[in-house]
């Protein structure tokens, strides 16, 4: 996507400055807060569709997230096809399975115990959507040459964050889901090699009995993870 001879520093006047008084900048922060404390990581998911249209402006907004170098090391994948969605499942449970059988490891399966995870997938065909986020190790000139990506798992995480936010803002829930290993999307979403996938995530309504686990409502508080230097 870059073109060559664009890559030149050109300084620009800023676009946007919010000019916030301290009293306005206290209440939007607080109303962030409220907001963001509303969003839950879901696993039961209803059969309700959500238009394409929606997915789309949640992914421009996550194309927006800051990057190493602008370099937008970043591909997203979004899926409402039954036959893909099945075959990702299928997949994602044969990982799942191995990993739960003793592949994690007694401390990782035991980590997870709290959260009640389990080989099961159905979220995976329940939901509309699944968006499968791949990170880009190398990108291409408009030449075809070569050019390296940097702090990509950072750059990806910040995206894959305004994405969970925006799909938030839409009134919508998602699960992050890692099955391990994923090199198996890659070959059934035709992703070339420089690609690699980093999660999935199930988007969609919660089901009607949908439920979270308690343990996932416990956050640390803030002394624990703020230190302060004035
Ligand atoms: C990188 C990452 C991987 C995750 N993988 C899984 C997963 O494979 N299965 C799952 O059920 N939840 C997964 N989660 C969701 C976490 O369990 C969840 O975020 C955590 O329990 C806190 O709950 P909350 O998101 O509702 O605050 C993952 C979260 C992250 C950030």
């Amino acid at each position: 996507m870059f073109q060559k001879h664009k890559m030149n520093y050109q300084p620009i006047p800023l676009p946007y400055r919010a000019g916030k008084s301290n009293a306005e900048m206290k209440s939007g922060a607080e109303a962030f807060f409220t907001e963001i404390k509303q969003r839950h990581t879901v696993r039961d998911y209803s059969t309700q569709s959500v238009e394409l249209s929606v997915i789309q402006t949640c992914i421009k907004a996550a194309g927006l997230a800051p990057s190493g170098a602008n370099h937008q090391p970043w591909h997203f994948v979004a899926i409402s096809d039954e036959n893909i969605k099945r075959r990702i499942r299928e997949e994602a449970e044969d990982e799942e399975r191995k990993f739960y059988a003793g592949g994690g490891g007694d401390e990782w399966i035991k980590a997870l115990e709290p959260i009640g995870t389990g080989p099961s997938k159905t979220h995976l065909e329940d939901a509309p959507w699944l968006i499968v986020i791949f990170a880009e190790r190398y990108g291409e000139f408009d030449d075809g040459e070569r050019y390296k990506n940097y702090y990509v798992s950072e750059s990806v995480g910040i995206a894959a964050g305004f994405l969970i936010m925006a799909l938030h803002s839409a009134g919508l829930v998602s699960l992050t889901h890692t099955p391990n290993p994923m090199k198996f999307l890659n070959k059934l979403l035709g992703r070339p090699p420089s690609n690699k996938p980093l999660m999935i995530l199930t988007v969609g309504h919660p089901a009607e009995n949908a439920t979270v686990p308690a343990a996932a409502k416990i956050k640390k508080p803030l002394d624990e993870i703020l230190t302060v230097y004035i």
